[in-house]
């Protein structure tokens, strides 16, 4: 599981089918659940009885008690602080940021070159979270960053099953290779609360006074990584599916044409894009960034059938529950057709955001940031997976292609 906690979950699925109980340690049951209906249960309509699992806690280490970690009253008073940036209604005014970040990113990249396609949208949408949210841009920050995360994740994952030992910051501190990964991102961080200009969220963090030194560091960080990893990560895998399904990328070049007509996309384009948004969708059906959800039970449950112990921990992860063949026909086929007009499956069928409280708060952010960077650079240029190279995946705390992506870039 430390070494290739995916490809045990997918075994353990195939060979025992969607609802299987592994033995984990002496005292510790840890059940794998992959229906829509376990993940209705644990994350919505039971979530009192759980709190976020044991498997989070390397991460606790790295950003402390920012949005994602902390649970009970400090993850409501957060929550109640941050969400109203994120609201829809408010979301749209970070368009401009997005695009303009998007069409300067991608104006550098020239005719017929080869390019790593991965290390240029983390240098992206970097930018674009550090610029609408914080107003530092940060693309310069985006090679080391990359480098301190990757560094960071294979920790943690390791991390998980040495329990107590990289629990704390201190001891990941003195971790060779870990320790300057997180001084990069301390010193980040710490460019960015005292840039000049401190965008609306930072301001809102500061203003309010309640958050000291420590705290908004966790939050500043917590959004810095949870905001860009993740959508880098789901672009990525969109520029790779739509190299390998060209009868898809025509069809999106068309529509992204046929709405923007030369010009660069605005927010209200995005309702006018719904072949590039079901694109976008399939390809967070089939390779979901936060592949895995987990939890730790308070007191028993059943779930959905499954009879779970207090203190077991609960997966219900995107990943296997996008490729469950009962409820996905074809799962392992790239159809973005599945995300075009009416659709009637069992709600927690798709969740790459997750469900219930803990729901991802930057959902709206994420899909209008990637509709737009993928209509920004449909507009202009076309990316070709270099013929013969493989990809190989890395799923830790996120699922993303591992190491660098070679595409070749033409205009259009
Ligand atoms: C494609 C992009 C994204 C995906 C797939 C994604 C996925 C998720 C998921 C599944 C969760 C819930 C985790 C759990 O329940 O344990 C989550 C939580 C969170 N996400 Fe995202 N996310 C994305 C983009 C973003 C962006 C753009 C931001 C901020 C700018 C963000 C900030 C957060 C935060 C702060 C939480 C914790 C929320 C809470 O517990 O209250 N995410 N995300």
């Amino acid at each position: 599981m430390a070494r290739d906690p995916m490809g045990t979950y997918s075994g353990l699925a195939r060979r025992y089918g969607d609802a299987v109980r592994v033995p984990f340690g002496r005292e510790r049951a840890f059940f794998l659940l992959s229906r829509p209906e376990h993940a209705e249960r644990v994350l919505v309509a039971n979530q009192d009885n759980y709190v976020k699992a044991f498997t989070y806690r390397p991460l606790r280490a790295v950003l402390g008690d920012g949005l994602l970690t902390s649970e009970g009253d400090t993850w409501r008073r957060r929550r109640r602080l941050v969400q109203p940036v994120f609201s829809q209604r408010h979301v749209v005014g970070f368009a401009p940021q997005m695009v303009e970040a998007a069409v300067e990113g991608v104006e550098r990249w020239p005719d017929g070159v080869t390019l790593d396609a991965a290390g240029e949208l983390r240098k992206l949408t970097l930018d674009i979270v550090g610029r609408a949210l914080f107003g530092s841009g940060l693309a310069g920050e985006a090679r080391r960053t990359g480098r301190a995360l990757e560094a960071l994740q294979r920790g943690a994952v390791i991390g998980t099953f040495l329990p107590g030992v990289l629990a704390k910051r201190g001891v990941y501190r003195r971790v060779p290779g870990l320790g300057g990964a997180l001084a990069h991102l301390d010193a980040m961080v710490q460019r960015v609360v005292e840039g000049a200009d401190g965008g609306e969220l930072l301001n809102l963090l500061k203003e309010r006074g309640e958050l000291d030194a420590e705290e908004l560091r966790d939050e500043v960080l917590t959004l810095l990584l949870a905001g860009h990893e993740t959508t880098a990560a789901s672009l990525a895998w969109t520029l790779m599916l739509l190299s390998r399904y060209p009868a898809a990328r025509e069809r999106l070049e068309d529509e992204v044409d046929g709405v923007l007509g030369g010009r660069k996309p605005k927010a209200e384009d995005v309702d006018r894009l719904p072949w590039t948004k079901a694109v976008l969708s399939e390809a967070m059906r089939l390779y979901p960034p936060a592949w895995t959800i987990e939890r730790d039970a308070v007191g028993d449950d059943d779930v959905a059938g499954v009879p779970v112990p207090a203190g077991a921990t609960i997966a219900v992860p995107p990943y296997l529950i996008h490729r469950n063949a009962d409820v996905w026909p074809n799962p392992e086929g790239f159809q973005p057709e599945r995300f075009m007009g009416e659709q009637q499956r069992h709600r927690y069928a798709y969740l790459p955001f997750g469900g219930g409280r803990r729901i991802c708060v930057g959902a709206g952010f994420a899909m209008l940031e990637t509709t737009l960077v993928l209509a920004a650079i449909s507009r202009t240029h076309r990316l070709d997976l270099v013929p013969g190279v493989t990809v190989p995946s890395r799923a830790e705390i996120t699922y993303r292609p591992a190491g660098a992506v070679p595409m070749r870039v033409s205009r259009r």
